[in-house]
């Protein structure tokens, strides 16, 4: 594995939103070890950190930005920290997300609460981010941006989390 390293990423910044943890946590060690310094953002302080601390064990450089992707004002001051610490911001992974027990409960059995939570981070989230990260990617000539969906919602009605709103 470690010989199929290409190092791309050597000066570039990650932004990984729900790097605490799961996926995220694992996208932001494969970005470190490309070469990107990375920003793991999430409302997990704990996760967040021990995901830092791999990062750094193993040679790379990253922070931890405590953000809720569901709010405005965190979404923005999470690519302000991110470009202040680094200078820059070239990609983004908008994984943060949850289930908010979807994936257990039928439709009708739902708690609205529940559903506007969901909404909130899921689908609104990914929205403020890009919101956020965007402007800042133009502004330096361009970036990346990855959004996590999934593919099992549409086909299993109990899966109807939103994100496939966005896919
Ligand atoms: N694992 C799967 O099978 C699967 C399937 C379909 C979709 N997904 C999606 O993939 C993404 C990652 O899944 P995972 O399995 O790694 O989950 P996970 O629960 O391990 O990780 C999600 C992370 O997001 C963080 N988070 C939650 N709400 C947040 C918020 N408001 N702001 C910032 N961070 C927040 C959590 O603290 C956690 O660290 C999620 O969006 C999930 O919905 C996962």
């Amino acid at each position: 594995m470690a010989g199929n390293l290409t190092r791309d990423l050597a000066g570039k910044t990650a932004l990984v939103t729900g790097g605490g943890s799961g996926i995220g946590r694992a996208a932001s060690l494969a970005y470190a070890r490309e070469g990107a310094r990375v920003v793991v953002a999430d409302v997990n302080v704990e996760g967040g950190e021990e995901t830092v601390q791999r990062i750094k064990e193993a040679g790379g450089e990253a922070i931890l930005v405590h953000a809720d992707v569901s709010r405005a004002e965190d979404t923005q001051a999470m690519v302000s920290q991110a470009v202040q610490a680094f200078g820059r911001l070239d990609c983004a992974f908008n994984n943060a997300g949850i289930s908010g027990g979807m994936d257990r409960r039928l439709t009708a059995d739902y708690q609205e609460e529940d559903w506007d939570r969901v909404i909130g981070i899921n689908l609104k989230g990914v929205w403020l981010c890009m919101k956020a990260e965007i402007p800042q990617m133009l502004k330096q000539g361009g970036g990346a941006i990855v959004n996590t969906a999934s593919r099992g919602s549409p086909r299993r009605p109990r899966w109807s989390t939103p994100s496939p709103a966005y896919e």
